[in-house]
């Protein structure tokens, strides 16, 4: 008898095959979000689960939970995770940290420079028909990003990725986090420690890769955005809920800010629909770490999470560690 483990969203044929051989395997054939009831069902009869930021894990999702050891998420946030709730019902919690860092970095990168040089607009423009309105000064007309000043606000793992990628542009990297970088890692990122404040006076690309927490709800909101120069852009690659969606949008059509890039909203799959019709933004669903080969890095460590669990070891990403017991 193979023991039962949950995998609540499709992952790559090959891995599910692989985890077949050692498990069995209840898996979300159709990929389509469980319901709350459907995932509190689910959870009751299994062992282990992988999951994603679309399962909410919480005390209503472990009601009824009998040998469920682990919960592995297939993300490095776990906003989606009530990790109190987790350790009451003694279920380890794990993500994938480092796997995606350098993916998620040069995704951040590549949403700032579309977001400043305005190319999601300038698709449209050709789209459109409207090339042969071709002007030297009435092009979209962009931001720079070489020599300006980078402001990173969340400075972990991905945070110091962006900040290395933005010294080959000869750009000045100010940062604000919880707490202060030691002194070789801000050497390492050529980053200055400023207050949050002094960041979003200062930066002429403001870049949000913080954790979702209560206390980071609304990070950015209509008063921080106040503060941003009127030239300047917003970077959100974190979560939803960091940035009051509907502020933005109220800030970018009345031209408080240059224009913003996002990966991630508040409630998505959801778009706030005043953003949908800002053309000075760049849109993107949570793709952050959508590499095939990243993707799949998420899916082994997550496995490897989980297996451990299983077999009484320490999972390498575990988060409740209190939970462990040797
Ligand atoms: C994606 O958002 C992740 O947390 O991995
Ligand atoms: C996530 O891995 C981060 O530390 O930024």
């Amino acid at each position: 008898n193979k023991p039962k483990i949950l995998v609540s969203r499709a992952i790559f044929p090959d891995q599910l095959a692989q985890l077949e051989k050692s498990f069995e395997v209840r898996f979300n054939q159709a990929d389509q979000v469980l319901t709350p009831v459907e995932l509190q069902k689910e959870l009751s009869s299994v062992v282990g689960a992988l999951v994603t930021g679309s399962e909410r894990i919480d005390a209503s999702a472990l009601l009824n939970v009998k040998d469920l050891k682990i919960v592995a998420n297939i993300a490095v946030g776990y906003n989606n995770f009530d990790v109190p709730a987790m350790s009451a019902a003694a279920v380890m919690a794990t993500n994938t940290p480092d796997v995606l860092t350098d993916t998620t970095a040069d995704f951040g990168f590549a949403l700032l420079m579309a977001t400043a040089r305005r190319i999601s607009e300038s698709e449209h423009w050709i789209r459109n028909g409207q090339w042969d309105k071709w002007s030297i000064v009435h092009n979209p007309l962009g931001m720079d990003l070489h020599h300006s000043t980078i402001g990173i606000i969340g400075m972990g793992r991905i945070g110091q990725g962006i900040a290395k990628r933005a010294l080959g542009f000869g750009m000045k990297v100010i940062y604000h986090n919880r707490s202060r970088l030691s002194e070789a890692n801000e050497k390492a990122c050529g980053a200055s420690y400023v207050s949050k404040e002094e960041l979003l006076r200062t930066a002429d690309h403001v870049v949000l890769v913080l954790p979702y927490t209560p206390q980071n709800h609304h990070t950015i909101g209509a008063s921080e955005i106040a503060l941003m120069k009127p030239t300047a852009t917003l970077i959100n690659i974190a979560r939803g809920g960091i940035v009051d969606d509907a502020a933005l949008a109220k800030a970018l059509q009345s031209g408080k800010i240059f224009a913003a890039g996002l990966d991630v909203f508040e409630g998505e799959p959801q778009v706030h629909p005043e953003l949908l019709k800002c053309n000075n933004i760049v849109l993107a669903p949570h793709i952050a770490s959508a590499t095939e080969k990243t993707r799949r890095a998420m899916v082994d460590l997550a496995v490897e999470n989980l297996r451990a669990a299983l077999d009484g070891k320490k999972p390498p990403s575990l988060i409740n560690t209190e939970v462990f017991k040797a």
